[in-house]
Parts: C-alpha cells; sequence; structure tokens
C-alpha cells in the first residue's frame, strides 16, 4: 500500500501526527492519526519543516493548490459580480455550503464507481473518527441543505446559487487544480423542462457577458431504468471489440461502462460511430422532455449540438446532460469544459429527502473561465482595475501629518483614493498616479498646510489649480462628473 507523505496537525492541546493513503484500487485518501511526540514532529521535515531549522528548504504551496495574486484580483471581482447580477436577476439565493461534508454524501450522491469517489477525494478521520470529505463538487451539499432545512416547505423551485472552493485529487495541469472555484446553480423541487433550458440560457448569457463564446453540448440520458439496457447493450457492444480497447477504456468497461463514451482514444471514437445511441431507449416521457428542452432553446435562439455521447461524470444525472466548452488554444488538444450540468431527478429521494423531488443544476469552473478570458482578451483592462477617481500626494513632514486626515475625511465621501504616503519624492508620487491612471492628482505640500489650500492636478493635462482645502471634495466630485460626461459625448 504506498503511503504519501505525512503531515503534521495541532489538535488541542497534543499534537496529532496523520498520514495519508491510497489502495491500489486508487481508493480515497485516507488519513490515519496516530499521536506522536513533539520532539519526532521535529524530525519530520518531509511537509512542514520546523520554524527554527534555518536551513531547510522554503516551504511551497501543495501541488494543484494555487495563490491567487493581486494583479489576478480583477479577474475574479469582474466574473464574481456577472454572476451574482445573473443569479439575482433569476431570482437564486445564495448559499454558503460547508467546505467538509460527511462522506457518505459523495458515495451515495456522486456515486461510488465515479472518478470523483474512486480515486479523487480528500478524505479524513477526523479526531472523533468521522469519516469526512472536502467537497468535491456542490451538488449532493446543496440537496443535503435543502433536505436538512425543510426548504420542501417553500414555494417550489427553490433556487440557490453558490461561489465556493472544491476539492479533487486530480492530476494538475493549465485548468485542473487539486483546490478549484465554481459557480454553482441548483434548482430543486420542479420537473419542468423549461428550467433545464432556462440554465443553459442562464449559462449562456453569464459567458456571453465577459466576451466569451461556449459551444454547448446537449444529450439526455434518461432515467435509470432506461439506462440499464443501455448500459447493458452498451458493453455488449464495446466487450465484441474489446481487443481494439486500451487498458484504460477496458477498466472503464468493467467499472463504468458509459465513461468508455468519454474516451478520446481513435479506435473508441471510431467503434462510437455504430455504437448503441442513448437516445432510442428514452421512453416517451423522457423524450418528450428532451423535446421540450429542445424546443425552449430554439425558442430562446439559443445555439446546441446535440451530443449523444455526452454522459457526464456524475451518477446523479437523470434525462437531460450539458456541457459548455470553447476550443483548446492548444493546437490538436481537446477542447476545454468550461461548465456542465443536468437534471437529477432522484437525488433528492437517494439522499433521504422526499420522494418524486426533481432538481437540475450547472457550475461553471471559474479558474477555466479565467484562462478563457484572458486567452480571448474579452475584458477590457480598465474593468480590470480599481478605479482610482484621486491620487493623493504629500511632501514634507507637516503635508504629510495633515494628508492622513484629509486622506481618511476624502475616502468616507465615498471618493476612490489613491495614495503613496511612505514616499516621499512628488515625481515618484505621480508616477503611481500614472499608472493606477488616476485622473486628478491632489498635491499637499508645506506651502498649502499653511495657507489651507491642496493643489489639483489634472493628469491628463498637466493643468494645476490651488483649491481651498475645504472645497476639496465638491471641486473633484464635479471636476469627476464633467470628466464623465465629456467621455460619454
Ligand atoms: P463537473 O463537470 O464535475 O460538474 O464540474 C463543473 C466544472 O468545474 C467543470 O466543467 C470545470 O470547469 C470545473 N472543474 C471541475 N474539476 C476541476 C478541476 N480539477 N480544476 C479546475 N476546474 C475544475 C459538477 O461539479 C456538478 N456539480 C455540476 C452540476 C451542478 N450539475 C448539476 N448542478
Amino acid at each position: 500500500m504506498p503511503t504519501k507523505p505525512s503531515t503534521t496537525v495541532k489538535s488541542g492541546a497534543s499534537f496529532v501526527k496523520s498520514s495519508a493513503s491510497t489502495d491500489k484500487s486508487g481508493a480515497p485518501l485516507v488519513v490515519k492519526t496516530t499521536t506522536a511526540s513533539v520532539a519526532e514532529l521535529a524530525k519530520d521535515t518531509s511537509q512542514s519543516a520546523p520554524l527554527t531549522d534555518k536551513k531547510s528548504k522554503s516551504i511551497t504551496s501543495l501541488r494543484g493548490f494555487k495563490d491567487v495574486l493581486p494583479d489576478e484580483q480583477g479577474y475574479w471581482d469582474k466574473i464574481e459580480s456577472v454572476v451574482k447580477s445573473v443569479a439575482s436577476a433569476y431570482g437564486f439565493g445564495k448559499i454558503r455550503l460547508p467546505i467538509a461534508e460527511a462522506t457518505p454524501l459523495f458515495e451515495r450522491g456522486v456515486g461510488k464507481e465515479t472518478d470523483i469517489v474512486g480515486k479523487e477525494m480528500f478524505t479524513f478521520l477526523d479526531q472523533g473518527n468521522t469519516r469526512m470529505t472536502l467537497r468535491p463538487e456542490g451538488t449532493a451539499p446543496a440537496v443535503r441543505a435543502y433536505i436538512e432545512h425543510g426548504m420542501l416547505n417553500q414555494p417550489q423551485p427553490v433556487k440557490l446559487w453558490y461561489l465556493e472552493q472544491f476539492f479533487r485529487h486530480e492530476r494538475p495541469q493549465a485548468g485542473r487544480y487539486r483546490q478549484f472555484w465554481q459557480a454553482g446553480f441548483e434548482v430543486i423541487g420542479s420537473n419542468d423542462p423549461v428550467l433545464d433550458a432556462q440554465l443553459i440560457v442562464l449559462g449562456v448569457g453569464i459567458f456571453k457577458q465577459l466576451g466569451i463564446e461556449v459551444s454547448t453540448q446537449l444529450n439526455s440520458i434518461g432515467m435509470p431504468a432506461e439506462r440499464r439496457q443501455y448500459i447493458t447493450d452498451l458493453t455488449k457492444y464495446f466487450k465484441s471489440h474489446s481487443k481494439k480497447l486500451g487498458e484504460l477504456d477496458l477498466k472503464r468497461l468493467a467499472k463504468n461502462p458509459l465513461r468508455i463514451l468519454d474516451s478520446k482514444e481513435p479506435a473508441v471514437v471510431e467503434l462510437k460511430k455504430d455504437a448503441p445511441n442513448i437516445i432510442s431507449y428514452l421512453d416517451p416521457e423522457s423524450k418528450a422532455h428532451f423535446m421540450k428542452v429542445i424546443e425552449y432553446l430554439d425558442a430562446a435562439e439559443i445555439q446546441y449540438n446535440l451530443d449523444s455521447s455526452l454522459v457526464r461524470g456524475l451518477d446523479y444525472y437523470t434525462r437531460t446532460v450539458f456541457e459548455f466548452m470553447v476550443p483548446n488554444p492548444i493546437e490538436g488538444e481537446a477542447p476545454i469544459t468550461l461548465g456542465g450540468g443536468g437534471r437529477y431527478d432522484g437525488l433528492v429521494e437517494l439522499l433521504g429527502g422526499r420522494a418524486n423531488t426533481p432538481g437540475v443544476g450547472l457550475a461553471i469552473g471559474i479558474e477555466r473561465l479565467i484562462l478563457a478570458v484572458k486567452q480571448a482578451k474579452s475584458i477590457p483592462a480598465s474593468e480590470l482595475e480599481q478605479p482610482v477617481d484621486v491620487f493623493f500626494c504629500q511632501l514634507g513632514e507637516a503635508a504629510r501629518r495633515q494628508g492622513l486626515k484629509i486622506f481618511e475625511k476624502l475616502r468616507a465621501s465615498g471618493l476612490n483614493l489613491g495614495e503613496a504616503f511612505s514616499k516621499g519624492s512628488l515625481k515618484a508620487q505621480l508616477e503611481t498616479a500614472d499608472k493606477l491612471r488616476s485622473p486628478f492628482a491632489l498635491i499637499l505640500g508645506q506651502k498649502e498646510v499653511l495657507d489651507g489650500t491642496i493643489i489639483l492636478r489634472d493628469m491628463d493635462a498637466g493643468a494645476q489649480e490651488i483649491l481651498d482645502v475645504e472645497k476639496i471634495q465638491s471641486v473633484v466630485t464635479k471636476r469627476l462628473h464633467d470628466l464623465k460626461t465629456r467621455s460619454a459625448k
């Protein structure tokens, strides 16, 4: 049994030494806890080196876990504001979900045979021997919350949205991390196909607002009973061609045959053309549901591609499934999936809620969306920066002291201010103002402090005027208004 490096966890007053492990089948990482002495821990340099050891290597972030630095923040803010405004336009209420859940929630909800549950979950035994998992997705937790808080007593459907981090122990690469963010939308308590279509419209709308054109893949995978016969026939078909299958596809065939349809192997791509088609296994009700979704999408003028090999990697889906894709910037590489979702009419019951409570949802991967936005250069730089209305410059100790107070007063009035109080030279301060694209600068020097004045500089024209310090806020507000009116013309 291969063992991962140990980690140290401080637990109350005593230390606990943990070691994460996987079994050969790639079963979830389980952390076993045993108490260890402090002296023993001091020797353990595999993950967290003791701070006192000056010679030890610096500690870096974990593989697949990344920092989001200030220069990328503009993308996050922009995306968050678009997602938030769309969520509110469609009447979704925000839900903040716990970062960890009881492991059976995902085993039961997402499915033991899925890649996510089978090999990608960060699962721990806590100090009280509870099996808990860092959430790998948000649908099962949202449904758990719906059941736990009796939301079925509210007007249906209940619409929830979240913007949260998720955790999957995948092999990291561009756009694939072990900690990543999703914006998710869940509509629980109605089986109306208009909701499936509306969620697709909502998703496409978010991408559009960010200047991204996606292609929407659409399929129906029916209800479990319809799928059973399909899976039997699909397995039979691929088994009859097993000589052409690689190791991974043979494994898929044995464990979760639907996943073979995800294979990008040229031989499988070829075989898929003659494989049984899920659509012909749908019963009249599922067929009618799918036709309605298509009609609504046509009415909303949304383009989509019908893709009968789209099955998605989570077991809770019923009927409608969809994915949003963009081309891969690397030639010859598979398109990138920015988001996906579908209907999950059996999930509420599966997780212990009332039978016949349907649901449908979608989630968008934020890191992948940012990569796509950067690639398309679809957000103007001005929208990615914090706007600065006026930059405050001070010269000399008296001005710096007085300036702290004036700065605070202006900030409280609602102006977006820039400053560099730690800088002494006016040139350096004006350069910073320029970099921040501030249209105006205020300059307070020794003389101005004595006179009760301040200089207002138009950064573009270079023109300067002397103002009464008491009047700066109203003058700056007026100048900003004039500037906006001029640039709107
Ligand atoms: P999913 O397809 O597993 O669906 O994930 C949705 C999106 O999250 C993906 O399309 C991708 O953009 C992003 N994503 C997934 N894994 C990673 C990763 N390791 N690194 C970066 N981004 C990633 C779900 O999770 C479902 N809960 C969606 C849903 C909501 N279905 C119904 N409601």
